[in-house]
């Protein structure tokens, strides 16, 4: 029997409106925190856009998307995941009235997706919170996000009814433990950030991911409607029991997001956290309600595992997607240190279908890497990218290990499917995509696209629902 990939699994590819669309103050636009970090989330926000910031044109996706949804459909895409850039809609983030013309944008974005018969699959809030929200409110400390947050949702679910049916509320909502400004748009310094405050803001999310899931269903019930965690494996460096229970105290903090979108509560272990740490949160009356609309399915991206050990000083620490960790001494590691680790994505689809019953869906997964665009022997310029293939492959064997385990499984999504702007760094050299594109770290650059190689073997899995892997 070869692999088993359900009949109509959804293969595509990902990206979010800050890391390719460019056109930041085009027709009303408003600025997002995104405009203000030049240089990823190691450096802090400067106070107006500066030229540096390569997300300002992006790969100029806002022109260009006719063009690459094209080449998305020759690969045979069936789903292609991207984010509505609040600050498009709702130029400040607080206005009553969302801007026509920004609306109008996506309508023609996912319009062209359906006519080639690619499902839009949209993130409501990828890391580009409207600049005003953070600068007026303090982004998500304040309960008053959860508000325009809602209208925002309300908005895009009405406009897009008929047009979108996948929807994820946050990308990677975890991710504001460690980066609480490109996060969860907080001006106040994470040093600076009381435990009190992180959570309480932790909660404003989670209470409006709900009440956007409720909303969504009232519009259309037929909306699939999922929360979208950064996954992360955490393995006890020794079989030492400390390590043991270290490695479960880390996967808590994680995992906690996913008990409340799929269970509709904080669990024990959260609780106790609580209590020992002096956090109160303040859970206004119809919260627990409004967290009982729990999501559709679990979305997640995947990049790497960690190690945890109860003893971490003097361990080799690696690199990560936003969070790092103790260095795993048996895996390799992508050229900006994310550890590899295939068998890792078969080990959490396992453990939260184990956990949540809920249907997954893998809406991020890929490799960054330094590409260079060579003729091939037909004199073509191309990408022989036969690393980043290698990595995609060993990823989706083990994604049908884990279907072949019983997990149910949605789909997959290449992260990055045409090069863009890597968030951490903000760079374009660190490129992900299937499609290459000629802009460069200078500003340099045509923004011609170029298929990669790993562009034809994409398109013979997809053809293939995965038999030729
Ligand atoms: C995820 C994000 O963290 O990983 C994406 O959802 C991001 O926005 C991707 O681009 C890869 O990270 P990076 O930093 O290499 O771009």
């Amino acid at each position: 029997m070869g692999l088993q990939f359900p009949q109509g699994f959804l293969w595509g590819g990902s990206v979010a409106a800050n890391q390719l669309e460019g056109a930041y103050q085009e027709e009303g636009k408003g600025l997002s925190i995104q405009d203000v970090l030049p240089h990823g989330v190691k450096t802090p926000p400067t106070d107006a856009p500066t030229k540096d910031n390569l997300k300002l044109i992006g790969i100029d996706f806002y022109h260009r998307y006719k063009e690459d949804i094209k080449l998305f459909a020759e690969m045979g895409f069936k789903t292609f995941r991207t984010s509505i850039a609040w600050s498009r809609i709702f130029p400040k983030g607080d206005e009553a009235e969302p801007n026509e013309k920004g609306l109008q944008f996506y309508d023609r974005l996912f319009e062209e997706c359906l006519k080639y018969g690619i499902e839009p699959m949209v993130t409501l809030s990828h890391y580009e919170t409207p600049l005003h929200l953070t600068r007026e409110y303090n982004g998500w400390a304040n309960r008053k996000l959860v508000e325009f947050y809602t209208h925002f949702a309300k908005t895009v679910f009405t406009r897009y009814k008929d047009k979108v049916k996948y929807w994820l509320t946050f990308n990677e909502i975890n991710s504001i433990l460690e980066h609480p400004f490109m996060s969860g748009g907080i001006v106040t310094p994470k040093e600076k950030l009381s435990l009190q405050d992180l959570y309480q803001a932790i909660h404003h999310e989670l209470v409006a991911s709900a009440a956007a899931v409720q909303i969504g269903h009232e519009i259309n019930p037929d909306f699939k409607i999922g929360c979208m965690v950064l996954s992360l494996p955490t393995y006890p460096l020794t079989p030492h029991p400390d390590d043991v229970i270290q490695a479960m105290h880390t996967d808590h903090q994680n995992t906690f997001f996913l008990e409340v979108h799929a269970r509709g509560k904080y669990p024990g272990y959260m609780k106790r956290f609580f209590q020992e740490n002096g956090i109160q949160l303040d859970f206004e009356p119809g919260d627990e309600e409004t967290l009982a609309h729990t999501v559709d399915f679990i979305s997640f991206s995947y990049y790497m595992s960690i190690c945890e050990t109860a003893n971490s000083e003097n361990q080799p620490k690696s690199e990560g997607n936003l969070f790092g960790g103790v260095s795993n001494p048996h895996l390799p590691s992508s050229e900006w240190g994310w550890q590899i680790d295939p068998k890792g994505l078969r080990y959490i689809l396992n453990l939260f279908q184990d956990r949540y019953q809920k249907p997954l869906f893998i809406v991020e997964n890929g490799l960054g890497a330094a590409d260079q665009l060579t003729p091939n022997e037909r004199g073509e310029l191309t990408v022989e990218d036969d690393y980043r293939i290698d990595y995609l492959r060993a990823h989706l064997l083990q994604v049908a290990e884990a279907i072949a385990d019983g997990v149910e499984v949605m789909g997959y999504l290449v992260w990055g499917c045409i090069d863009l702007v890597s968030n951490s760094t903000a760079e374009m050299k660190k490129r992900y995509g299937l499609i290459y594109v000629d802009r460069h770290d200078d500003g340099s650059g045509t923004l011609e696209r170029y298929r990669k190689n790993s562009f034809h073997w994409y398109r013979k899995v997809i053809g293939t629902n995965g038999q030729c892997l």
